[in-house]
């Protein structure tokens, strides 16, 4: 909401040159939920957006579904499902649901890989917020939108903690995608 939450919030990131990957600058996140001050700030910052600001694709309505991806999107994506009174679903690396799944491949900055969602997690007509801590080429993201659009679900917004602006991923998804911190390198 402010910039002083991003300023407080982005302090608590750290970048890691070279992992996993030569060339890859990898942005952790977990010293940012060591500190619960910090944690609490960003889960306010997101609620604040979520709830106060305009989400066109929602027209008024409500999110019904929190979608949070394989792994770090389940540490904050049931908090924000369960202060929004909405259902969380995991998207999952492949081979990790049980029950009637649907899966997509894709590619990502550094690999490629399959996700999977439960087949009855989402009906059709449920308006859903897609959420991660970083979009890096937003291949994971797409993947997940396209698994949500295969259930009849309507994506609404795609939210991160962390967007890698020169990778221009933004303009591949279906619908807007809210960061808190943009960084170019
Ligand atoms: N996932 C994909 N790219 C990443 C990066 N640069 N830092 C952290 N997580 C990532």
């Amino acid at each position: 909401s402010t910039a002083l939450d991003v300023q407080y919030i982005q302090k608590h990131l750290v970048a890691h040159p070279d992992f996993p990957k030569k060339g890859i600058v990898f942005l952790d996140i977990f010293p940012l939920l060591r500190d619960p001050v910090a944690f609490e700030a960003l889960i306010t910052h997101f609620l604040f957006h979520l709830t106060s600001s305009t989400i066109p694709k929602l027209n008024g309505g409500k999110i019904d579904v929190v979608v949070g991806l394989d792994a770090r999107g389940f540490l904050f994506g049931p908090i924000l499902a369960m202060r929004l009174g909405a259902a969380f679903v995991p998207v999952r690396k492949a081979g990790k649901l049980p029950g009637e799944c649907v899966s997509v491949t894709y590619e990502k900055e550094y690999g490629s890989d399959a996700f999977e969602i439960q087949k009855d997690a989402i009906k059709p007509g449920q308006n859903v917020l897609i959420v991660d801590d970083l979009i890096a080429t937003g291949g994971s993201a797409r993947a997940a939108g396209e698994l949500v659009s295969k259930l009849g679900g309507k994506t609404v917004e795609y939210l991160f903690i962390i967007e890698l602006l020169f990778l221009k991923a933004v303009a591949t998804l279906d619908a807007p995608v809210y960061s808190i911190v943009k960084t170019d390198d």
